[in-house]
């Protein structure tokens, strides 16, 4: 049995339980799902962790790397974005032009205690092109168990969480705060490198703080040297958070530093900010974050600048239509209203970059049936379109309707 086929909850019980559609994404998809966790009051239970591993299919052979080199080929990452990155905004990033995508992080504390909870895990599917996991902790032996079990999937890697800055996770000593525990940091590495069957690349922020980012070229020979196979930093501290300009010059310091690959992060937002990046720190790979939030195009702009090609920017109108289709697949996995409720995120993201969206964008927030979102979408495509008669600043952009197929 696939992945997919693992359903957390019946699309059934998600449609009978109320909307809770003005509460932010992340507390609604929380609520709805925690309401019955375990599978009580005759619903079927979530799959645990290791259920969701069993039943999924490894990595088939055509998507393994062809060289035994994991990077090879490999320019673009999608980053690790906790509430975006999951199966269906994966999957749309490899189909626009990333090379690689990677989960949001998985608690090595809760996949040892065989957690339903964990969301990065939902609808795997390991067909759908490079991917690697992420795992954070601070326990070595919880992080080794993990990364022994996940990596029967064959994905690309497994990659260590060194950067989030989130308290609850530095709290107990996990993602940015090993960073200030060089001993804790290789024990570590080194315990995953031992359990896992594939490759483990590691992603840092530059440091805890500015004194400790004094120290990342240490901290980047420490990983290698615990037999890490690539580093991606992302080139701010914890303390920094995502305030001021990523250090890119500090990526070349550790590009220098090392020689296995480093992916450099931060700050990337269109195919010249990438063309910059490469070309100042040295970098083998450039990894994107918020950037592709609303915008997966931006992995076929820096595609097409990679091949010497031009890029057509989609027109408001095709932003609008891959939003529905986002959802039309986020609702194929989590039924109505779960899938709406679970991609409000996602659809405000894509109409950040559509002109005078603004009102349709609180509207589509209300949104508990695909129909009603056709119909809101529709409407809205059609006021613009008139608004976009020709010689209108959007050259008639918005045109052509919603295609409701
Ligand atoms: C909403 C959000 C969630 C994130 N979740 C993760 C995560 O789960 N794991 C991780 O390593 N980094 C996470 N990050 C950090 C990003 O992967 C990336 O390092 C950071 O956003 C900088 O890259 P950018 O400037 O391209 O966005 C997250 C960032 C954001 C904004």
């Amino acid at each position: 049995m696939r992945s997919r086929d693992v359903r957390p909850n019946d699309a059934r019980d998600a449609a009978a339980k109320p909307a809770r559609s003005l509460l932010p994404n992340s507390f609604s998809h929380i609520i709805m799902y925690a309401m019955d966790p375990s599978g009580q009051n005759g619903k079927p239970a979530r799959p645990s962790s290791r259920e969701i591993v069993a039943a999924t299919a490894p990595t088939p052979a055509h998507l393994l790397p062809k060289n035994g080199r994991p990077l090879d080929g490999v320019r673009v990452v999608l980053a690790p974005l906790c509430g975006f990155t999951d199966a269906v905004f994966r999957r749309i990033c490899l189909d626009r032009g990333a090379d690689l995508v990677v989960t949001e992080m998985i608690s090595s504390d809760g996949f040892v205690r065989n957690s339903r909870q964990i969301r990065a895990l939902h609808y795997l599917d390991m067909s759908d092109g490079p991917l690697a996991l992420q795992i954070f902790g601070a326990d070595p032996e919880a992080m080794g168990e993990t990364a022994a079990i996940l990596s029967e999937l064959r994905p690309r890697f497994i990659d260590l969480n060194f950067g989030c800055p989130v308290r609850k996770i530095v709290n107990q000593n996990g993602g940015s705060a090993v960073l200030k525990d060089l001993r804790l940091l290789e024990t570590i590495c080194r315990r995953v490198v031992e359990r896992s069957r594939v490759p483990v690349s590691v992603k840092i922020r530059s440091g805890w703080d500015k004194s400790t980012a004094e120290n990342v070229t240490e901290i980047a020979r420490v990983i290698e040297a615990s037999g890490v196979s690539m580093i991606a930093i992302h080139a701010r501290t914890k303390t920094q958070a995502f305030k001021e300009k990523a250090d890119w010059p500090l990526i070349r310091t550790v590009k220098e530093a090392v020689s296995i690959p480093v992916v450099g992060n931060g700050d990337v937002t269109d195919a010249e900010s990438y063309r910059r990046m490469v070309e100042m720190t040295g970098c083998d790979a450039v990894m994107i974050g918020r950037a592709a939030i609303g915008n997966p195009w931006i992995f076929g702009e820096v595609r097409a600048a990679i091949e010497g090609r031009g890029f057509a920017a989609p027109v408001p109108r095709e932003r609008v239509t891959s939003l529905l289709a986002h959802v039309r697949l986020n609702v194929e996995n989590d039924g109505e209203p779960l899938g709406l409720i679970t991609a409000r995120r996602a659809m405000a993201a894509y109409l950040k970059h559509v002109p005078n969206a603004k009102d349709v964008r609180s509207r589509i927030m209300t949104c508990t049936r695909v129909a009603e979102l056709e119909e809101v979408l529709g409407e809205f495509l059609s006021r613009a379109g008139g608004r976009g008669a020709a010689g209108s600043p959007d050259g008639g952009a918005y045109r052509g309707g919603l295609s409701l197929s």
